[in-house]
C-alpha cells in the first residue's frame, strides 16, 4: 500500500473521470491521496474532495504562482479552512523563480505569511521550490519552520540542500522526475536520504512518471515512483512502500 502525498485532483483535468481515477488508485494499492490546494478556489476544492471521499486528505495554501492574488484579508479564510478535520497541512507554498508568475517580493511575503500561519495552527508545511533553493532554505530558517516541519515536495535540489532540509526535520518527497533519464543528482538524494525521511507523490496532473510520460498523470502512477525509489536504494518494492507510507502518515498525522 502507498499514499500519493501530493495530487491536484480538484483540477478540471479530472472533471470527466474523477471517480474512476480514484478507483484506479485504490485498485493499484494507493490507500490515500493528499490533495493539495494552490489558491483559494483550489483549496476549497481540495476540502470538498476530502469531505466526500474517505481516502482523500487535503492541504490548503497559496502557490507562489498565485501569490499575486493573495490579500491579507484572505488570511482568516485560510485559517478556518485549516481547522477542518481532514486538512493535514499548509500548502502548497514556496518560491518559483523559474516561471516567475508572481513578482518575487510577493512570493517571499506570502511564503513567510503561510509559514507563520502553519506555526500558529501547528500543522506541517508542503514546500514548492523551483530554482529558488538558497532562498527557500533561508526563509525556512528565518521563519523557524522547523517548529512544524514538513516536506520539500517534488524535490529538485542537490544532496547539499537536501541535507540542510533534513537537518531542519524536513522530509524529501520524490515524484515522476526520479524516473526520468539523466536525473543523476536526484538519484543521489534518493539513495542517501535516511529511510524515515522520504516520501513519494505524483503531483498529478503534472510530471507523469515513465513509461507513461506524455499522458495525464494520476495517483495510481505513484507506484512507478516507489518502484524507482526501491530500485535506486536496492530494497524490495514492498519495503519502499512500507517506509514511505509510514513516513507520510507520521508527517500528516493520518490514522
Ligand atoms: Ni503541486
Amino acid at each position: 500500500m502507498l499514499i500519493d502525498s501530493h495530487a491536484h485532483l480538484d483540477m478540471p483535468d479530472y472533471d470527466g473521470d474523477r471517480e474512476e481515477v480514484l478507483k484506479r488508485a485504490a485498485a493499484a494499492g494507493v490507500c490515500a491521496v493528499v490533495n493539495v490546494g494552490f489558491n483559494r478556489a483550489s483549496s476549497l476544492g481540495a476540502i470538498g474532495l476530502a469531505e466526500s471521499h474517505s481516502s482523500v486528505y487535503c492541504a490548503v495554501g497559496v502557490h507562489p504562482h498565485d501569490a499575486k492574488e493573495f490579500g491579507e484579508r484572505d488570511l482568516d479564510r485560510y485559517r478556518s479552512m485549516l481547522a477542518g478535520p481532514k486538512t493535514v497541512a499548509v500548502g502548497e507554498i514556496g518560491l518559483d523563480f523559474y516561471r516567475d508568475l508572481s513578482p518575487r517580493p510577493l512570493q517571499r511575503e506570502v511564503f513567510r505569511t503561510f509559514i507563520r500561519l502553519a506555526r500558529e495552527v501547528q500543522k506541517p508545511i508542503i514546500v514548492h521550490d523551483r530554482d529558488a533553493h538558497d532562498e527557500v532554505v533561508e526563509i525556512l530558517k528565518a521563519e523557524k519552520a522547523r517548529e512544524v516541519g514538513g516536506v520539500l515536495h517534488c524535490f529538485s535540489g542537490d544532496w547539499l540542500m537536501a541535507r540542510e532540509c533534513l537537518n531542519m526535520g524536513f522530509l524529501i518527497s520524490f515524484a515522476g522526475p526520479l524516473t526520468y533519464r539523466g536525473s543523476t543528482r536526484l538519484v543521489e538524494v534518493a539513495r542517501m536520504a535516511p529511510k524515515d525521511m522520504i516520501m513519494v507523490e505524483t503531483d498529478c496532473p503534472y510530471l507523469t512518471p515513465q513509461p507513461f510520460r506524455g499522458k495525464r498523470n494520476e495517483p495510481a502512477f505513484v507506484v512507478r515512483v516507489a518502484e524507482e525509489l526501491a530500485r535506486v536504494r536496492s530494497i524490495p518494492f514492498e519495503r519502499a512502500a512500507e517506509i514511505t507510507l509510514a513516513n507520510t502518515r507520521r508527517l500528516f498525522r493520518i490514522e
